[in-house]
């Protein structure tokens, strides 16, 4: 049966937005799990834009399920990881100015450099993943740096405007999962994917994980709406 790992990091954007010390994606995490999360991700950006180095620091003592890191393959980053020791790495390609994860990392031009990443990681006892775009040539270079599993970017599927492109990178997932298996690789998948896009999922029965975060956060947003309201209501009514 597939996992669900939820990723809180747009529990910190809300409270970087302030630069305050609520909401704690920490505690969204506590409540992530009690809902029922395999895993709880946090990316922690060169930049710090949303969650902190002490967020992660809290979650490795906090998280029952699995802390998932996903990072930047650079010696400031991997430092941390050894320090703090999260269950799992997923290596991601960071740019400063994009606003999200924009693409695979490029395994197959690098793949000295991302055995080198995967084999200081082992030596702290964490496995690695690599995020990737659902290219053969990335999957089959992924195979050859010790990493533990891929996790194949699902942006092209999710932000597809045509029934026939979303069908066209539907199935590149597919394939890339069935190539990834092959090569003795777990399968992971996310990146854009929301309460509409991962039902074209169901009973494929190919991705071992799902990493889902901003179309959760988003939901509990609203879904908290109307009690968030309703309690701040019945305290305004106390001030008559
Ligand atoms: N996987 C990776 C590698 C990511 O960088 C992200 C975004 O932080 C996700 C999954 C989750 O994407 P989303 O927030 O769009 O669900």
């Amino acid at each position: 049966m597939a996992q669900l790992a939820v990723n809180v990091d747009h529990v910190a954007t809300l409270r970087q937005a302030r630069g305050g010390v609520y909401p704690d994606p920490v505690h969204a995490a506590v409540l992530a799990e009690l809902g029922g999360a395999d895993g709880i991700v946090v990316h922690l950006r060169e930049d710090r834009r949303h969650i902190q180095d002490r967020d992660v620091r809290l979650l490795r003592e906090t998280v029952l399920s699995r802390l998932i890191l996903e990072m930047a393959a650079t010696g400031e980053m991997i430092r941390i990881a050894g320090e703090i020791r999260p269950d799992i790495v997923t290596l991601v390609p960071e740019k400063r100015t994009e606003i999200t994860t924009e693409g695979g990392l490029d395994v197959r031009a690098n793949v000295p450099q991302v055995r080198d990443a995967v084999a200081r990681l082992h030596e702290c006892g964490i496995e690695v993943s690599l995020f990737i775009d659902p290219d053969p040539p990335q999957i089959e270079a992924a195979a050859q740096t010790g990493a533990e599993m891929i996790e194949i970017h699902t942006g092209r599927f999710c932000d597809a405007s045509t029934n026939i492109a979303k069908e066209r990178h539907f199935s590149e997932i597919v394939d890339a999962a069935r190539l990834a298996k092959n090569l003795d690789l777990k399968v992971n998948a996310g990146h854009g994917l929301c309460y509409n896009t991962i039902k074209r999922f169901a009973g494929i029965g190919i991705i071992d994980e799902f990493s889902i975060g901003h179309s959760i956060v988003a939901r509990a947003v609203l879904a908290g709406m109307t009690a968030a309201v309703a309690e701040m209501q019945a305290l305004v009514q106390k001030c008559g």
